[in-house]
């Protein structure tokens, strides 16, 4: 079972069924913000939606096809960050990720996806990890750029929003650039 200390305060662990109610709660609090970039939060409606989020995310973690993980910030679930699939025959991978709107600005998530490339790296052992953000999502591109990825090119009309494409700008690191 995944679990992983970032630092005192934060910690990852997979998303397990009793963390349902509280993914739901943070999911519902901050809906409005959240459905600007992500695409399920329509669909997200009850805890029901999230145990079966859940749900596919452990059959994910089961057949050897990467995680989602929950993050905890002083004990409280904060947001969620993950591993989208494994390119095992190319050994790459993609990270998505967010957080609950109360709990950004403190670093919580640049951490997380540092922890989440350093894995993807060393442990399983892949040469590429991409991070893709809608081109206005500047607090998501922020995160790859602060890393130290590099920006590779714009993918047009890579996302549907509920009403309209969104191009994105795609971000990627190599096992050769990687540095902790
Ligand atoms: C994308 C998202 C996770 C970014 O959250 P965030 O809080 O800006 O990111 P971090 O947790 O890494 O925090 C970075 C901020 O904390 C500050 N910070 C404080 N301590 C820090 C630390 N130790 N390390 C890095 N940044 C730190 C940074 O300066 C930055 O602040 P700024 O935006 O004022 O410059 C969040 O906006 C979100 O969930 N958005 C909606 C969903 C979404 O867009 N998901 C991505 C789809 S591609």
């Amino acid at each position: 079972m995944f679990s992983h200390q970032i630092s005192g305060d934060i910690y990852l662990k997979l998303l397990e069924l009793n963390d349902a109610t509280d993914l739901f709660a943070i999911t519902d609090g901050s809906r409005n913000y959240l459905r600007e970039w992500l695409p399920w939060v329509d669909g997200t409606k009850s805890v029901d939606d999230s145990k079966s989020f859940i749900e596919m995310t452990m059959n994910q973690y089961a057949s050897n096809n990467g995680f989602q993980a929950g993050i905890w910030f002083c004990n409280q679930l904060v947001g969620c960050i993950g591993y989208h699939a494994m390119d095992w025959a190319n050994r790459k991978t993609s990270i998505g990720y967010w957080l609950a709107e109360d709990f950004q600005g403190h670093g919580i998530m640049t951490q997380a996806t540092q922890a989440l490339v350093d894995i993807a790296i060393t442990e399983y052992k892949l040469n590429r990890v991409e991070i893709s953000a809608a081109v206005e999502n500047q607090k998501s591109r922020a995160i790859p750029e602060r890393l130290g990825f590099e920006e590779e090119g714009c993918l047009h009309q890579n996302e549907w929003l509920y009403d309209h494409f969104v191009d994105h700008i795609l971000y990627a690191t190599l096992q050769s650039k990687w540095k902790r």
